[in-house]
Protein backbone atom coordinates (compact mmCIF):
# COMPACT_ATOMS: atom_id res chain seq x y z
CA UNK A 1 0.00 0.00 0.00
CA UNK A 2 1.53 3.36 -1.23
CA UNK A 3 1.39 6.66 1.40
CA UNK A 4 -1.48 7.88 0.26
CA UNK A 5 -3.73 4.84 0.45
CA UNK A 6 -2.75 4.31 3.74
CA UNK A 7 -2.90 8.19 5.01
CA UNK A 8 -6.56 8.03 3.36
CA UNK A 9 -7.39 5.07 5.50
CA UNK A 10 -5.73 6.78 8.79
CA UNK A 11 -7.63 9.96 8.02
CA UNK A 12 -10.83 8.23 7.92
CA UNK A 13 -10.23 6.52 10.85
CA UNK A 14 -10.07 9.94 12.69
CA UNK A 15 -12.29 11.74 10.56
CA UNK A 16 -10.21 13.49 9.01
CA UNK A 17 -10.87 12.51 5.33
CA UNK A 18 -11.77 15.94 3.74
CA UNK A 19 -8.07 17.06 4.59
CA UNK A 20 -7.35 14.76 1.52
CA UNK A 21 -10.49 16.82 -0.76
CA UNK A 22 -7.94 18.28 -3.34
CA UNK A 23 -5.38 15.41 -3.72
CA UNK A 24 -6.23 14.76 -7.31
CA UNK A 25 -5.95 17.77 -8.38
CA UNK A 26 -2.72 18.78 -6.89
CA UNK A 27 0.94 18.99 -8.67
CA UNK A 28 3.60 17.51 -7.27
CA UNK A 29 4.73 20.30 -5.06
CA UNK A 30 1.66 20.81 -3.32
CA UNK A 31 1.41 17.24 -2.65
CA UNK A 32 4.88 17.24 -1.13
CA UNK A 33 3.66 20.27 0.40
CA UNK A 34 0.36 18.84 1.95
CA UNK A 35 2.20 15.51 2.78
CA UNK A 36 4.84 17.36 5.17
CA UNK A 37 1.59 18.96 7.03
CA UNK A 38 -0.05 15.30 7.39
CA UNK A 39 3.64 13.68 7.96
CA UNK A 40 3.74 16.39 11.14
CA UNK A 41 0.54 15.31 12.92
CA UNK A 42 -0.62 12.48 14.59
CA UNK A 43 -4.37 12.93 14.57
CA UNK A 44 -5.61 10.33 17.30
CA UNK A 45 -3.52 12.63 19.55
CA UNK A 46 -4.94 15.75 18.40
CA UNK A 47 -8.39 14.08 18.42
CA UNK A 48 -7.78 13.35 22.53
CA UNK A 49 -6.35 16.68 23.14
CA UNK A 50 -9.51 18.23 21.18
CA UNK A 51 -11.40 16.30 23.18
CA UNK A 52 -9.62 17.08 26.89
CA UNK A 53 -9.58 20.94 25.68
CA UNK A 54 -12.93 21.07 24.99
CA UNK A 55 -14.50 19.64 27.51
CA UNK A 56 -12.26 21.76 29.69
CA UNK A 57 -14.02 24.76 28.49
CA UNK A 58 -17.61 25.31 28.39
CA UNK A 59 -19.28 28.78 27.96
CA UNK A 60 -17.36 31.48 28.47
CA UNK A 61 -19.38 33.16 31.10
CA UNK A 62 -19.86 30.06 33.35
CA UNK A 63 -16.16 29.24 33.03
CA UNK A 64 -15.10 32.76 34.45
CA UNK A 65 -18.13 32.53 37.39
CA UNK A 66 -16.58 29.27 38.46
CA UNK A 67 -12.98 30.98 38.45
CA UNK A 68 -13.75 33.75 40.26
CA UNK A 69 -15.21 31.78 43.14
CA UNK A 70 -11.96 29.68 43.36
CA UNK A 71 -9.16 32.32 43.35
CA UNK A 72 -7.83 33.65 46.17
CA UNK A 73 -4.25 36.35 46.10
CA UNK A 74 -0.69 35.65 46.16
CA UNK A 75 0.17 35.32 49.96
CA UNK A 76 2.26 37.50 51.93
CA UNK A 77 5.25 35.56 52.75
CA UNK A 78 5.74 33.85 49.12
CA UNK A 79 6.43 37.67 47.51
CA UNK A 80 9.46 39.69 47.35
CA UNK A 81 9.30 43.41 46.05
CA UNK A 82 12.30 45.31 45.05
CA UNK A 83 10.44 48.65 46.43
CA UNK A 84 9.19 46.57 49.59
CA UNK A 85 12.81 44.96 50.12
CA UNK A 86 14.91 47.54 49.02
CA UNK A 87 17.52 46.61 52.39
CA UNK A 88 18.05 43.05 50.48
CA UNK A 89 18.47 43.73 47.52
CA UNK A 90 22.14 43.94 46.95
CA UNK A 91 22.40 40.55 49.13
CA UNK A 92 20.02 38.97 46.41
CA UNK A 93 21.76 40.79 43.72
CA UNK A 94 25.30 39.00 44.79
CA UNK A 95 23.67 35.59 45.01
CA UNK A 96 22.33 35.70 41.77
CA UNK A 97 26.17 36.93 40.37
CA UNK A 98 27.38 34.26 42.28
CA UNK A 99 25.30 31.70 40.81
CA UNK A 100 26.02 33.36 37.56
CA UNK A 101 29.91 33.72 37.42
CA UNK A 102 30.02 29.59 38.21
CA UNK A 103 28.32 29.39 35.38
CA UNK A 104 24.90 27.78 36.95
CA UNK A 105 22.58 30.03 35.26
CA UNK A 106 20.88 29.91 31.23
CA UNK A 107 18.03 31.85 30.17
CA UNK A 108 15.55 30.28 28.05
CA UNK A 109 13.82 32.73 25.43
CA UNK A 110 10.23 31.86 24.06
CA UNK A 111 9.97 33.23 20.50
CA UNK A 112 7.82 30.84 18.78
CA UNK A 113 4.46 33.28 18.57
CA UNK A 114 3.61 34.18 14.99
CA UNK A 115 3.58 37.89 16.08
CA UNK A 116 -0.07 38.22 14.38
CA UNK A 117 -0.90 41.65 16.64
CA UNK A 118 2.10 42.93 15.62
CA UNK A 119 1.49 42.28 11.75
CA UNK A 120 5.00 41.32 10.68
CA UNK A 121 5.85 38.21 9.35
CA UNK A 122 9.38 37.76 10.52
CA UNK A 123 10.10 37.42 14.22
CA UNK A 124 9.32 39.61 16.75
CA UNK A 125 12.95 39.49 18.23
CA UNK A 126 14.09 40.53 14.72
CA UNK A 127 11.54 43.71 15.00
CA UNK A 128 13.73 47.19 14.94
CA UNK A 129 11.65 50.00 17.15
CA UNK A 130 13.36 52.80 15.89
CA UNK A 131 15.59 53.51 18.65
CA UNK A 132 18.96 55.50 18.00
CA UNK A 133 21.01 52.33 17.17
CA UNK A 134 18.33 50.88 15.19
CA UNK A 135 19.00 48.09 17.60
CA UNK A 136 16.43 44.64 17.46
CA UNK A 137 15.38 43.32 20.43
CA UNK A 138 17.14 39.94 19.57
CA UNK A 139 20.45 42.47 19.46
CA UNK A 140 19.42 44.34 22.70
CA UNK A 141 18.69 40.73 24.71
CA UNK A 142 22.07 39.52 23.22
CA UNK A 143 23.82 42.54 24.95
CA UNK A 144 22.45 42.12 28.03
CA UNK A 145 23.80 38.80 28.06
CA UNK A 146 27.32 39.75 27.13
CA UNK A 147 27.32 42.43 29.49
CA UNK A 148 25.80 40.18 32.59
CA UNK A 149 28.84 37.68 32.05
CA UNK A 150 31.39 40.05 31.71
CA UNK A 151 29.92 41.59 34.96
CA UNK A 152 29.91 38.63 36.59
CA UNK A 153 32.96 37.42 35.68
CA UNK A 154 35.17 40.33 36.51
CA UNK A 155 33.72 40.82 40.08
CA UNK A 156 34.76 36.40 40.69
CA UNK A 157 37.61 36.84 38.50
CA UNK A 158 36.69 33.54 36.59
CA UNK A 159 35.25 33.36 32.89
CA UNK A 160 31.68 32.54 32.50
CA UNK A 161 29.10 31.84 29.96
CA UNK A 162 24.96 32.30 30.34
CA UNK A 163 23.72 30.06 27.11
CA UNK A 164 20.91 31.23 25.65
CA UNK A 165 17.86 28.55 24.91
CA UNK A 166 15.97 29.81 21.89
CA UNK A 167 12.47 28.13 21.30
CA UNK A 168 11.31 28.77 17.97
CA UNK A 169 8.58 27.64 16.03
CA UNK A 170 7.85 26.13 12.59
CA UNK A 171 7.12 29.74 11.26
CA UNK A 172 10.16 31.37 13.05
CA UNK A 173 13.42 28.38 13.05
CA UNK A 174 14.46 29.46 9.65
CA UNK A 175 14.62 33.08 10.02
CA UNK A 176 15.68 33.35 13.31
CA UNK A 177 18.72 31.06 12.68
CA UNK A 178 19.71 33.58 9.26
CA UNK A 179 19.37 36.40 11.52
CA UNK A 180 21.52 35.21 14.31
CA UNK A 181 24.23 33.92 11.39
CA UNK A 182 24.04 37.14 9.77
CA UNK A 183 24.82 38.99 12.71
CA UNK A 184 28.01 36.98 14.08
CA UNK A 185 25.25 35.79 16.81
CA UNK A 186 25.85 39.40 18.32
CA UNK A 187 28.78 38.73 19.60
CA UNK A 188 28.11 35.49 21.59
CA UNK A 189 29.87 32.20 20.92
CA UNK A 190 27.92 30.20 18.63
CA UNK A 191 28.07 27.20 21.20
CA UNK A 192 26.06 29.13 23.44
CA UNK A 193 23.06 30.38 21.55
CA UNK A 194 20.96 26.83 21.28
CA UNK A 195 17.64 27.34 18.72
CA UNK A 196 15.30 24.29 19.12
CA UNK A 197 11.76 24.22 17.23
CA UNK A 198 8.52 23.42 19.62
CA UNK A 199 5.24 21.74 18.14
CA UNK A 200 2.81 22.78 15.58
CA UNK A 201 -1.13 22.01 15.95
CA UNK A 202 -3.69 22.16 13.48
CA UNK A 203 -6.42 24.42 14.00
CA UNK A 204 -10.00 23.01 14.54
CA UNK A 205 -13.57 23.79 13.91
CA UNK A 206 -15.86 23.64 16.59
CA UNK A 207 -16.60 19.94 16.08
CA UNK A 208 -12.97 18.91 15.32
CA UNK A 209 -12.32 18.96 11.96
CA UNK A 210 -8.79 20.14 10.99
CA UNK A 211 -8.49 23.04 8.94
CA UNK A 212 -7.62 23.33 5.28
CA UNK A 213 -6.33 26.94 5.09
CA UNK A 214 -5.46 26.18 1.14
CA UNK A 215 -6.04 23.15 -1.10
CA UNK A 216 -2.91 21.91 -0.05
CA UNK A 217 -2.30 23.57 2.98
CA UNK A 218 -3.35 22.58 6.41
CA UNK A 219 -4.34 25.66 9.13
CA UNK A 220 -1.39 24.91 11.50
CA UNK A 221 -0.38 26.82 14.27
CA UNK A 222 2.45 26.65 17.19
CA UNK A 223 1.02 24.51 20.33
CA UNK A 224 1.51 27.56 22.82
CA UNK A 225 4.16 28.70 24.80
CA UNK A 226 3.54 25.84 27.03
CA UNK A 227 4.72 24.24 24.01
CA UNK A 228 7.97 24.69 25.65
CA UNK A 229 8.09 21.32 27.97
CA UNK A 230 6.94 18.75 25.28
CA UNK A 231 9.74 20.14 23.47
CA UNK A 232 12.56 20.70 26.24
CA UNK A 233 12.45 16.48 25.85
CA UNK A 234 12.13 15.78 22.21
CA UNK A 235 14.86 17.80 21.79
CA UNK A 236 17.25 17.43 24.61
CA UNK A 237 17.23 20.43 25.68
CA UNK A 238 17.21 19.08 29.48
CA UNK A 239 20.23 17.36 29.01
CA UNK A 240 22.41 19.69 27.63
CA UNK A 241 21.71 22.07 30.10
CA UNK A 242 22.53 18.84 32.76
CA UNK A 243 25.60 18.49 30.53
CA UNK A 244 26.83 22.25 31.13
CA UNK A 245 26.27 22.37 35.11
CA UNK A 246 23.34 24.59 34.60
CA UNK A 247 21.45 24.96 38.15
CA UNK A 248 18.72 27.74 37.33
CA UNK A 249 16.61 28.56 34.33
CA UNK A 250 15.41 32.24 33.44
CA UNK A 251 12.46 31.90 30.77
CA UNK A 252 10.85 35.01 29.36
CA UNK A 253 8.82 36.07 26.23
CA UNK A 254 10.55 37.71 23.35
CA UNK A 255 8.25 40.92 23.19
CA UNK A 256 9.19 43.06 26.11
CA UNK A 257 11.90 45.47 25.33
CA UNK A 258 12.70 46.39 28.85
CA UNK A 259 13.90 42.52 30.08
CA UNK A 260 16.11 42.27 32.84
CA UNK A 261 17.30 38.88 30.91
CA UNK A 262 18.46 36.36 33.58
CA UNK A 263 18.10 39.14 36.28
CA UNK A 264 20.73 38.57 39.29
CA UNK A 265 18.37 40.30 41.60
CA UNK A 266 15.40 38.23 40.59
CA UNK A 267 17.62 34.53 40.33
CA UNK A 268 19.45 35.47 43.90
CA UNK A 269 15.70 36.19 45.44
CA UNK A 270 14.84 33.16 44.43
CA UNK A 271 18.21 30.78 45.39
CA UNK A 272 17.82 32.51 48.70
CA UNK A 273 14.18 31.70 49.29
CA UNK A 274 15.07 27.85 48.08
CA UNK A 275 11.97 28.22 45.50
CA UNK A 276 11.73 25.55 42.94
CA UNK A 277 9.47 27.82 40.74
CA UNK A 278 8.98 31.75 40.56
CA UNK A 279 7.29 34.13 38.70
CA UNK A 280 8.37 38.13 37.86
CA UNK A 281 5.46 40.35 38.45
CA UNK A 282 4.25 43.85 38.17
CA UNK A 283 1.40 45.44 40.22
CA UNK A 284 -1.94 45.75 37.89
CA UNK A 285 -3.53 49.08 38.37
CA UNK A 286 -5.68 48.93 36.03
CA UNK A 287 -8.60 46.12 36.14
CA UNK A 288 -8.70 45.69 32.42
CA UNK A 289 -5.13 45.24 31.30
CA UNK A 290 -4.61 42.75 29.16
CA UNK A 291 -2.38 40.87 31.57
CA UNK A 292 -2.70 37.96 33.39
CA UNK A 293 -2.48 37.46 36.97
CA UNK A 294 -0.57 35.32 39.34
CA UNK A 295 -2.84 33.95 42.31
CA UNK A 296 -3.83 30.59 43.67
CA UNK A 297 -6.67 28.77 42.48
CA UNK A 298 -8.28 25.55 44.41
CA UNK A 299 -4.93 26.43 46.76
CA UNK A 300 -2.47 26.08 43.52
CA UNK A 301 -0.13 28.61 42.01
CA UNK A 302 -1.53 29.61 38.90
CA UNK A 303 -2.46 32.65 36.07
CA UNK A 304 -5.35 33.52 35.56
CA UNK A 305 -5.43 35.22 32.20
CA UNK A 306 -7.61 38.36 32.08
CA UNK A 307 -10.34 36.85 30.04
CA UNK A 308 -11.02 34.31 32.27
CA UNK A 309 -12.40 36.59 34.94
CA UNK A 310 -15.39 38.35 35.74
CA UNK A 311 -14.91 42.31 35.49
CA UNK A 312 -16.68 42.29 39.11
CA UNK A 313 -13.36 40.19 40.22
CA UNK A 314 -10.90 42.12 37.82
CA UNK A 315 -11.83 45.39 39.53
CA UNK A 316 -12.13 43.97 43.64
CA UNK A 317 -10.03 46.33 45.52
CA UNK A 318 -8.13 45.94 49.13
CA UNK A 319 -8.85 48.30 51.64
CA UNK A 320 -5.61 49.95 50.62
CA UNK A 321 -6.84 50.93 47.20
CA UNK A 322 -4.76 48.30 45.38
CA UNK A 323 -6.75 45.83 43.52
CA UNK A 324 -7.17 42.61 45.28
CA UNK A 325 -5.92 40.43 42.24
CA UNK A 326 -2.81 42.42 41.21
CA UNK A 327 0.02 40.15 40.79
CA UNK A 328 0.76 41.25 36.63
CA UNK A 329 1.96 38.21 35.13
CA UNK A 330 4.74 39.35 32.55
CA UNK A 331 6.12 36.20 31.36
CA UNK A 332 9.02 36.13 33.48
CA UNK A 333 9.86 32.71 35.46
CA UNK A 334 12.15 31.23 36.97
CA UNK A 335 12.77 27.52 37.17
CA UNK A 336 15.25 25.00 38.90
CA UNK A 337 16.59 22.56 36.80
CA UNK A 338 15.40 19.87 38.50
CA UNK A 339 12.20 21.25 38.75
CA UNK A 340 12.19 21.57 35.13
CA UNK A 341 13.36 18.10 34.45
CA UNK A 342 10.29 16.83 36.52
CA UNK A 343 8.20 18.55 34.47
CA UNK A 344 9.55 17.63 30.92
CA UNK A 345 9.47 13.71 32.14
CA UNK A 346 6.37 13.61 34.08
CA UNK A 347 3.80 16.45 34.43
CA UNK A 348 3.72 17.23 31.00
CA UNK A 349 1.45 15.46 29.93
CA UNK A 350 -0.64 16.02 32.57
CA UNK A 351 -1.14 19.98 31.39
CA UNK A 352 -4.34 20.39 29.14
CA UNK A 353 -4.68 22.69 26.14
CA UNK A 354 -6.45 26.20 26.31
CA UNK A 355 -8.83 26.81 23.54
CA UNK A 356 -8.60 30.10 21.69
CA UNK A 357 -11.72 30.82 19.39
CA UNK A 358 -10.10 32.31 16.22
CA UNK A 359 -10.95 33.53 12.34
CA UNK A 360 -9.29 30.78 10.96
CA UNK A 361 -8.78 31.04 6.93
CA UNK A 362 -9.83 28.40 5.29
CA UNK A 363 -10.78 27.01 1.73
CA UNK A 364 -14.49 26.10 0.40
CA UNK A 365 -15.70 23.06 -1.69
CA UNK A 366 -15.13 24.96 -4.66
CA UNK A 367 -11.35 25.73 -3.41
CA UNK A 368 -11.87 29.32 -2.80
CA UNK A 369 -10.24 30.99 0.05
CA UNK A 370 -12.61 32.08 2.65
CA UNK A 371 -11.53 34.43 5.35
CA UNK A 372 -14.27 34.54 7.96
CA UNK A 373 -15.68 37.98 9.69
CA UNK A 374 -15.63 36.09 13.03
CA UNK A 375 -14.64 33.20 14.90
CA UNK A 376 -15.07 29.86 12.88
CA UNK A 377 -12.32 27.59 14.93
CA UNK A 378 -10.24 27.21 17.76
CA UNK A 379 -6.54 27.37 18.29
CA UNK A 380 -5.36 24.70 20.91
CA UNK A 381 -2.11 26.07 22.80
CA UNK A 382 -0.64 24.86 26.62
CA UNK A 383 0.48 27.88 28.53
CA UNK A 384 4.00 28.48 30.16
CA UNK A 385 2.83 29.10 33.36
CA UNK A 386 0.71 26.25 33.86
CA UNK A 387 3.51 23.85 35.75
CA UNK A 388 3.02 27.07 38.39
CA UNK A 389 0.41 24.28 40.27
CA UNK A 390 3.39 21.44 40.68
CA UNK A 391 5.75 23.51 42.25
CA UNK A 392 7.08 22.32 45.88
CA UNK A 393 8.21 26.19 46.97
CA UNK A 394 6.78 28.80 44.55
CA UNK A 395 7.78 32.43 44.74
CA UNK A 396 6.82 35.54 42.74
CA UNK A 397 8.93 38.92 42.77
CA UNK A 398 7.50 42.30 42.21
CA UNK A 399 9.48 44.86 39.97
CA UNK A 400 8.88 48.34 39.21
CA UNK A 401 6.42 48.58 35.39
CA UNK A 402 8.64 51.69 34.91
CA UNK A 403 11.83 49.98 35.02
CA UNK A 404 11.49 45.97 33.77
CA UNK A 405 7.99 45.98 31.40
CA UNK A 406 7.04 47.05 28.36
CA UNK A 407 5.71 44.61 25.87
CA UNK A 408 5.34 44.84 22.44
CA UNK A 409 2.30 43.52 20.92
CA UNK A 410 0.65 45.66 18.64
CA UNK A 411 1.18 47.77 15.39
CA UNK A 412 1.49 51.42 15.86
CA UNK A 413 -1.97 53.35 15.93
CA UNK A 414 -2.78 56.07 17.67
CA UNK A 415 -2.74 56.54 21.09
CA UNK A 416 -2.04 52.29 20.96
CA UNK A 417 -0.79 49.84 23.87
CA UNK A 418 2.31 48.40 24.13
CA UNK A 419 3.40 49.55 20.22
CA UNK A 420 6.96 50.53 18.92
CA UNK A 421 6.32 53.96 19.98
CA UNK A 422 5.77 52.92 23.45
CA UNK A 423 8.17 50.27 23.72
CA UNK A 424 10.76 53.15 22.63
CA UNK A 425 9.55 55.51 24.52
CA UNK A 426 9.84 53.44 27.78
CA UNK A 427 13.24 52.39 26.86
CA UNK A 428 14.74 55.68 26.18
CA UNK A 429 12.75 57.04 29.39
CA UNK A 430 14.37 54.44 31.70
CA UNK A 431 17.67 55.21 30.43
CA UNK A 432 17.35 59.48 30.49
CA UNK A 433 16.85 58.53 34.35
CA UNK A 434 19.96 56.25 34.30
CA UNK A 435 21.94 59.53 33.31
CA UNK A 436 20.06 61.46 35.98
CA UNK A 437 20.52 59.07 39.12
CA UNK A 438 24.62 58.74 37.41
CA UNK A 439 24.94 62.60 37.69
CA UNK A 440 24.17 63.67 34.33
CA UNK A 441 22.00 66.69 33.06
CA UNK A 442 20.31 67.29 30.03
CA UNK A 443 19.82 70.48 28.64
CA UNK A 444 17.47 72.28 26.17
CA UNK A 445 18.58 74.46 22.93
CA UNK A 446 19.33 77.31 25.29
CA UNK A 447 21.78 75.33 27.14
CA UNK A 448 19.34 75.64 29.97
CA UNK A 449 19.64 72.38 32.14
CA UNK A 450 15.68 70.43 31.88
CA UNK A 451 14.65 70.41 35.29
CA UNK A 452 15.50 66.41 36.88
CA UNK A 453 15.67 64.77 39.98
CA UNK A 454 18.44 66.06 42.06
CA UNK A 455 21.94 64.30 42.04
CA UNK A 456 24.44 64.07 44.28
CA UNK A 457 27.69 63.17 42.09
CA UNK A 458 29.85 65.51 40.44
CA UNK A 459 32.84 65.28 37.96
CA UNK A 460 34.00 65.55 34.16
CA UNK A 461 34.43 62.91 31.92
CA UNK A 462 36.64 63.12 29.31
CA UNK A 463 34.33 60.05 27.27
CA UNK A 464 31.81 62.90 26.44
CA UNK A 465 32.13 64.90 23.86
CA UNK A 466 29.92 68.19 23.02
CA UNK A 467 29.05 68.45 19.47
CA UNK A 468 27.31 71.13 17.79
CA UNK A 469 23.59 71.33 17.34
CA UNK A 470 21.12 72.93 15.63
CA UNK A 471 18.05 73.87 17.01
CA UNK A 472 16.88 69.96 18.08
CA UNK A 473 13.14 70.29 18.20
CA UNK A 474 12.33 67.09 19.23
CA UNK A 475 13.95 68.26 23.32
CA UNK A 476 10.66 69.30 23.52
CA UNK A 477 9.12 66.45 22.49
CA UNK A 478 8.83 63.70 25.18
CA UNK A 479 10.66 61.58 26.52
CA UNK A 480 14.08 63.03 25.96
CA UNK A 481 16.05 60.25 23.03
CA UNK A 482 18.77 59.13 24.93
CA UNK A 483 19.81 55.38 24.54
CA UNK A 484 22.85 53.29 26.67
CA UNK A 485 23.99 50.49 24.93
CA UNK A 486 23.85 47.28 27.56
CA UNK A 487 27.44 46.73 26.70
CA UNK A 488 27.81 49.61 28.78
CA UNK A 489 25.37 49.36 31.68
CA UNK A 490 23.45 46.19 32.16
CA UNK A 491 20.79 48.08 34.37
CA UNK A 492 22.06 51.47 35.16
CA UNK A 493 25.98 50.70 36.95
CA UNK A 494 28.76 52.09 35.92
CA UNK A 495 27.59 55.36 33.85
CA UNK A 496 29.57 58.22 36.57
CA UNK A 497 32.88 57.71 34.05
CA UNK A 498 30.29 58.84 31.10
CA UNK A 499 28.29 61.32 32.40
CA UNK A 500 29.12 62.53 36.03
CA UNK A 501 28.59 66.61 35.80
CA UNK A 502 28.13 66.75 32.12
CA UNK A 503 25.56 68.41 30.57
CA UNK A 504 23.70 66.95 27.81
CA UNK A 505 21.72 68.17 24.30
CA UNK A 506 19.73 65.16 23.23
CA UNK A 507 19.27 63.22 21.25
CA UNK A 508 22.27 61.04 23.22
CA UNK A 509 23.78 57.89 22.90
CA UNK A 510 25.93 56.43 25.32
CA UNK A 511 28.36 53.18 23.85
CA UNK A 512 31.80 51.51 23.72
CA UNK A 513 33.13 54.72 22.60
CA UNK A 514 31.79 56.68 24.85
CA UNK A 515 28.65 59.28 25.27
CA UNK A 516 27.49 60.95 21.78
CA UNK A 517 25.30 64.13 21.29
CA UNK A 518 23.66 63.30 17.99
CA UNK A 519 23.21 65.84 15.70
CA UNK A 520 20.23 65.42 13.08
CA UNK A 521 21.97 63.80 10.28
CA UNK A 522 23.97 61.73 12.85
CA UNK A 523 26.87 60.93 14.63
C1 LIG B 1 1.61 36.60 27.81
C2 LIG B 1 1.17 35.85 29.07
C3 LIG B 1 0.28 36.77 29.90
C4 LIG B 1 1.09 38.01 30.25
C5 LIG B 1 1.60 38.70 28.99
C6 LIG B 1 2.56 39.82 29.34
C7 LIG B 1 1.18 33.53 28.43
C8 LIG B 1 0.38 32.37 27.97
N1 LIG B 1 0.47 34.65 28.63
O1 LIG B 1 0.41 36.91 27.11
O2 LIG B 1 -0.14 36.12 31.09
O3 LIG B 1 0.30 38.90 31.01
O4 LIG B 1 2.34 37.76 28.17
O5 LIG B 1 3.10 40.40 28.20
O6 LIG B 1 2.37 33.42 28.66
N2 LIG B 1 5.11 32.09 22.27
C9 LIG B 1 5.77 30.96 21.87
N3 LIG B 1 5.05 29.97 21.28
C10 LIG B 1 3.70 30.05 21.09
C11 LIG B 1 3.03 31.21 21.51
C12 LIG B 1 3.77 32.22 22.10
O7 LIG B 1 6.99 30.84 22.03
O8 LIG B 1 3.13 29.09 20.56
C13 LIG B 1 5.90 33.15 22.91
C14 LIG B 1 5.83 34.45 22.15
O9 LIG B 1 6.81 34.47 21.12
C15 LIG B 1 6.09 35.46 23.26
C16 LIG B 1 5.49 34.78 24.51
O10 LIG B 1 5.36 33.41 24.20
O11 LIG B 1 7.47 35.63 23.46
C17 LIG B 1 4.15 35.37 24.93
O12 LIG B 1 3.23 35.11 23.92
P1 LIG B 1 2.03 36.08 23.58
O13 LIG B 1 1.13 35.41 22.65
O14 LIG B 1 2.56 37.42 23.21
O15 LIG B 1 1.32 36.14 25.00
P2 LIG B 1 0.31 37.20 25.54
O16 LIG B 1 -1.06 36.82 25.13
O17 LIG B 1 0.72 38.57 25.26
Amino acid sequence: MDWIERRREQLERAGQAHLLRFWDELNEAERAELRGDLDGCDFSEVEHFFCQAVKASGPLQQQQQTMDERMEPVPKEVQGSVTRDRERLPEWKAEGLLQISESKVAVLLLAGGQGTRLGVTYPKGMYNVDLLSQKTLFQIQAERILKLQQLASKQFERKCTIPWYIMTSGRTMESTEEFFVKNGYFGLQKENIILFQQGMLPAMTFDGKAILEGKSKVAMAPDGNGGLYRALGNKEIVKNMEDRGIGYIHVYCVDNILVKVADPTFIGFCVKQQADCGAKVVEKTNPTEAVGVVCKVNGLYQVVEYSEITLVTAQKRNPDGRLTFNAGNICNHFFTLPFLKDIVEIHEPQLRHHVAQKKIPYVDDQGQQIIPDKPNGIKMEKFVFDIFQFSKKFVVFEVLREDEFSPLKNADSQDGKDTPTTARHALMSLHHRWVLNAGGYFVDENGTRIPAIPSSTTGMSEAVTAVDNDNLKELTDLPIKCEISALVSYAGEGLDKYVAGRDFRPPLIIDENGAHELTKNGL
